[in-house]
């Protein structure tokens, strides 16, 4: 009696949102790290570069941006007449908050001849003294194509090693920064789980560390793991992929006649959550959306400094 209720009361819910998204104009983006239910009452649903691209495109006078605060700094600074609202005003980015402007402008005065290239998972403060952005789908396009032999890459360590990898005839001079959920997976963990599953691919996001990605088939963005790991001309029957948990959904949606093995305790290891991510909910997007509240307020300078490095980096990927 109480589940029947409770999935009324979801129902319920989920019209009242859309009702709401008609009578204010207003969108969804999430991330493909959020809940299921937010995925399926988003207007759109993407990785960061994906999102920063749809931000752009935008017709409606509200985005209701189900991510984490830097993904709704970006779609602030691309749409400054726009009300973007985060449901959850204080999701953040452990890894976008471990670079500040004043390390950026430090490493500027010791390389003065390096471009700085940010991952968007930065602040806006980090990116009005950055030269171009860029996303883990686009990182290795992006640097290719700067000019100068050495690039400051902030803040992700691990991206700017598959970057390293990748990319010749550049000197990457990398920032100590990580993602706590990503970089704390283990080449161990993966072993229990190649143990378990020995023909299994292995993907992975690139913010996992050197040693994990050294033993992968596919390193990639959110999306580019998404296509690969449902291609149907991939023979496997079973995948392993070591990025946020959140994704599965997504390829079980695209290519259900898979099994796609993440990291949680049921496979011998522990979950790869962001819990960021994870405390945006149905309720919140519904309160946030009704009073028009948790609006992302930039002052005007930084918006007018750091859609430059952003801009650039649409230009350059397209
Ligand atoms: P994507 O660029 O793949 O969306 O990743 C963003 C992110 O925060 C991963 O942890
Ligand atoms: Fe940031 Fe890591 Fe969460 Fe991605 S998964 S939003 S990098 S803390």
């Amino acid at each position: 009696m109480e589940l029947v209720r409770e999935l009324s009361d979801y129902r319920q819910l989920k019209a009242e949102i859309e009702n709401l998204k008609k009578e204010k104009r207003a969108v969804i983006l999430a991330h493909y790290y959020q809940r299921p239910e937010i995925q399926d009452i988003a207007d759109f649903v993407g990785d960061s570069l994906d999102l920063a691209r749809r931000a752009t495109e935008v017709e409606a006078d509200i985005i209701v941006f189900c991510g984490v605060h830097f993904m709704g700094e970006t779609a602030k600074i691309l749409n400054p007449d726009k009300k973007v609202l985060l449901p959850e005003p204080k999701a953040g980015c452990a890894m976008a908050d471990m670079a500040t402007k004043k390390e950026v402008l430090k490493l500027k005065e010791k390389y003065p001849n390096a471009w700085v290239v940010s991952y968007v998972n930065t602040t806006a403060e980090v990116k009005t003294v950055s030269d171009v952005c860029c996303t883990s789908a686009n990182a290795v396009k992006i640097i290719e194509k700067v000019p100068s032999e050495e690039v400051i890459f902030v803040p992700d360590k691990g991206l700017a090693y598959h970057v390293s990898k990748k990319v010749k005839g550049k000197r990457i001079i990398p920032f100590e920064g990580f993602c706590p959920d990503h970089y704390l997976f283990t080449e161990g963990m993966l072993e229990t789980l190649k143990q378990r599953y020995p023909d299994a691919p292995v993907g992975v996001h690139p913010e996992t560390p050197p040693s994990v990605q050294d033993r992968a088939d596919f390193v990639g963005s959110t999306s580019q793991l998404l296509k690969w790991a449902t291609d149907p001309s991939l023979e496997a029957r079973e995948i392993i992929v070591i990025t946020e948990i959140g994704l599965k959904y997504q390829m079980e949606k695209k290519n259900p006649n898979r099994k796609y093995i993440f990291p949680t305790p049921e496979e011998g290891v522990g979950y790869l959550l962001c819990s960021q991510m994870k405390a945006i909910t149905l309720e919140k997007v519904y309160e946030t959306l009704k009073e028009e509240k948790n609006e992302i307020e930039l002052p005007q300078e930084i918006v007018k400094k750091a859609k430059k490095p952003i801009e650039l980096m649409l230009e350059w990927s397209t």
